[in-house]
């Protein structure tokens, strides 16, 4: 029997030993942003803490003429209200450098996102980012994705137990997410599938099968989109790159 894993957004507070982790490794990934820069702001926890971080160079004068694109409505609030410039990627279809976190990083930099409910969003900015880097602490690598948290998948409303049935076909046990007691809607209206396949062998293959499946909007496999992966842990904070 698969273990339950629970997806829900975690614990943003900084008092615990795991938030100051989250706040180390997003704070050295705000060192890689320069003035003049188009910046994806990524949603969850940790990239929170790089939102923070940017509002306040920002503030101060240390970073001038940056724009930031926000990969949710969350974090286009917070941002600003922080008062950091925002784009969209209409207007700006490339992106210099994006910071988000995410819910695993395997040994070859691919995740798991979308525990925030993000996915789509955080895809739609990875995909159209120069570099991706990825802020995370310690407890998020995995050896195999699926170890430790299930792959969230976004779908539209309309027959999405039928949806829920062919994910089921494809080997996860299948949980809809739900928030407050209610059914969770993504920014998109859409509702997420959080799916529970266990450690994957091959994801480039699962993902292929989901994305052929009208009705599945996007999951939260990000395969080959992480340029660095910053993580920090008791002993220090490393990081890791593609290639
Ligand atoms: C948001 O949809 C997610 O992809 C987050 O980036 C991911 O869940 C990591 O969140 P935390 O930084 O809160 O752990």
């Amino acid at each position: 029997m698969r273990p339950v894993l629970l997806n829900s957004v975690r614990d943003n507070s900084v008092t615990d030993a795991v938030g100051l982790l989250k706040q180390q490794a997003a704070y050295r990934a705000v060192e890689f942003v320069e003035s003049g820069m188009v910046v994806g702001l990524g949603e969850g926890s940790t990239a929170l803490w790089a939102v923070r971080r940017i509002g306040e160079l920002v503030q101060t004068g240390q970073l001038t003429d940056i724009v930031g694109i926000p990969a949710s409505l969350h974090i286009e609030q917070e941002a600003r209200q922080l008062g950091i410039p925002l784009t969209t990627l209409n207007e700006q279809p490339e992106i210099d450098l994006t910071i988000d976190g995410a819910d695993e990083v395997d040994p070859q930099l691919n995740l798991i996102k979308g525990g925030g409910g993000a996915l789509l969003r955080e895809k739609i900015v990875a995909q159209a980012s120069k570099r991706e880097i990825i802020v995370v602490d310690e407890s998020k690598l995995v050896d195999r994705l699926g170890t430790t948290w299930a792959v969230p998948v976004e779908v539209i409303p309309f027959g999405w137990q039928s949806q829920a049935a062919y994910l089921q076909s494809l080997g996860a046990q299948v949980t809809l997410r739900e928030r407050n007691g209610k059914v969770y809607e993504t920014d998109q209206g859409n509702l997420i599938l959080d799916c529970n396949f266990g450690p994957i062998d091959d994801a480039q293959h699962l993902a292929d099968r989901m994305k052929a499946r009208a009705g599945i909007v996007e999951h939260g496999l990000f395969l080959n989109l992480a340029t660095a992966v910053i993580i920090a842990s008791a002993g220090g904070i490393r990081s890791m790159q593609r290639g």
